[in-house]
């Protein structure tokens, strides 16, 4: 910001002296706020016509003051026009700049509004605008995942609770489970985006206008559904800033977790992935080193989101009504929740669309910690073994096997007669009276893809199953995209 420039402020008339040095550099927020320029513009053409439409500004008054805001534009895009340290936000900055090329009709445009609904109303459309290009990213890291989804609908993985074994999935199961989660934090901006589409200006400090304005009509151009019913509520109200900060909190919270598994996954002991170069960092001191730093800090930046919800929540708190300048507080923790996730997205999803997945690796671990015992306990329930039963008997089995070191894969007849009279088929298939066509033999059980490809209800890992999901999901996220982009 350049320095320097004679202060101008917006509120001097009934002051003698100046302010301390010490207010001035508390109060200054357009070090910050300038970002709301573009903004800001917007709603001062609009607010333009509505004056002109209240017969408060010509037809000629209208198209200068028109112009000079698109030179203002300008000059404000090629950096031409830059705000001061003087200017005391991103409004003083402007209506300077509009002063500078209209003289005083420059001051007519304050009529009827203030900075508490200015600055309301342009948080909403910078907020509704960038929410749209963090939905777009979200919407690259769903097709990510989901492409690497189809290739691997089929590859068995070990499905884990606890860390630990516990049954065989298909590792594209486990990747859609990952966008579920975004896919409803894309539905919860949307839903978000519904809530803001309400227009603040027109509420002025905090009780309207006793000018001839359109609220309504303001709210139309901007885009918003509908003007404010209530001009107090309109200049408090922050909760479309504390919801959009929860939304970016927990797709913070989503992609720390998702970050987290990646980082297990490109670990020695896992080995399940091998991360791309371009999106892996190496070490200063260890020549072999390749580090998960993109996922890492995809973990590590949920803790900022996170932060930047609570302190909002926290300057909200116990405030009155209406406008205080606590309420200043808000915009630094949006900016930097927007600036976060898209900055993390675009790196995260070039990790997942670019990662290796080791097929081979995931297949022969799939069923490593005795993962297929559930389908044995299962086999047993289909034969008429009470499931108590059938979980102690496969109990016995896993201690069975690591007394003699050896897996269920090894098992033969005779040893599952060893162990309990329920392994042991009768003809038909049944132990127990009854028809059970179809009741597979115990050894066939014991096989992962047959243990994958059983699990075809609704919802399941079946390859099958598998590929429905991802046929449903791509017709959501294509309607999301849609809706990114206004198209
Ligand atoms: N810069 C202020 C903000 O960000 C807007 C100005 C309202 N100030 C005032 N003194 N009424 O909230």
């Amino acid at each position: 910001m350049a320095e320097g420039g004679k202060p101008m402020r917006l509120w001097g008339g009934r002051f003698e002296g100046g302010p301390a040095d010490a207010l001035t550099r508390l109060s200054v927020s357009v070090q910050f706020d300038w970002r709301l320029a573009p903004y800001d513009l917007l709603a001062s053409r609009a607010h333009a016509r509505v004056l002109h439409r209240a017969g408060l500004l010509s037809e000629a008054e209208l198209e200068r003051m028109l112009a000079a805001l698109d030179d203002l534009e300008l000059a404000c895009k090629s950096g031409d026009f830059r705000p001061v340290v003087a200017d005391e936000d991103v409004h003083t900055a402007l209506e300077r700049g509009l002063l500078e090329r209209l003289g005083s009709l420059g001051g007519k445009l304050r009529a009827g509004r203030s900075r508490n609904d200015q600055v309301a109303t342009d948080l909403r459309l910078y907020l509704r605008d960038h929410v749209r290009s963090i939905v777009s990213r979200l919407v690259e890291l769903e097709t990510a995942l989901m492409s690497q989804a189809e290739e691997h609908a089929a590859t068995a993985a070990p499905g884990m609770t606890h860390l630990q074994h516990a049954q065989p999935v298909s590792f594209g199961h486990q990747l859609l489970a990952h966008v579920h989660p975004i896919a409803r934090d894309v539905d919860r901006l949307r839903d978000w985006d519904r809530r803001a589409a309400v227009s603040p200006l027109g509420a002025g400090a905090l009780a309207g206008s006793s000018l001839p304005l359109d609220p309504q009509a303001v709210a139309e151009e901007l885009g918003f559904d509908s003007a404010a019913p209530n001009s107090m509520d309109a200049v408090a109200d922050r909760d479309f800033a504390a919801e959009f900060l929860f939304c970016a909190a927990l797709i913070g919270v989503h992609l720390s977790r998702l970050g987290e598994e990646i980082v297990l996954w490109a670990s020695q002991e896992f080995h399940w992935i091998e991360m791309d170069d371009a999106y892996s960092t190496g070490s200063s001191i260890m020549p072999q080193k390749k580090n998960p730093d993109v996922a890492e800090l995809a973990r590590g930046k949920s803790g900022r989101l996170i932060g930047n919800l609570v302190s909002l929540l926290t300057t909200l708190k116990g405030l009155p009504l209406t406008y205080n300048r606590d309420l200043q507080e808000d915009k630094e923790p949006v900016f930097d929740a927007v600036d976060t996730l898209l900055l993390v997205l675009p790196a995260v999803s070039g990790l997942v669309s670019t990662m290796r997945v080791n097929t081979a690796r995931l297949e022969s671990s799939a069923p490593d910690g005795f993962a297929l015992a559930t389908d044995l306990a299962e086999l047993l329930v289909r034969r008429g073994v009470p499931f108590r039963d059938a979980h102690e008997a496969v109990g016995h089995l896993v201690v069975w096997c690591q007394v003699n070191d050896t897996t269920f894969e090894k098992l033969t007849e005779q040893d599952l007669a060893k162990i309990s009279p329920h392994f042991v088929e009768t003809p038909g298939g049944a132990a127990v009276p009854g028809d059970r066509g179809g009741v597979p033999g115990t050894l066939d059980v014991l096989n992962v893809q047959g243990a994958l490809a059983s699990r075809k209800a609704h919802g399941g890992t079946a390859p099958d199953r598998v590929r429905d999901q991802l046929t449903a999901l791509r017709e959501i996220v294509d309607g999301q995209a849609a809706w990114a982009t206004g198209s």
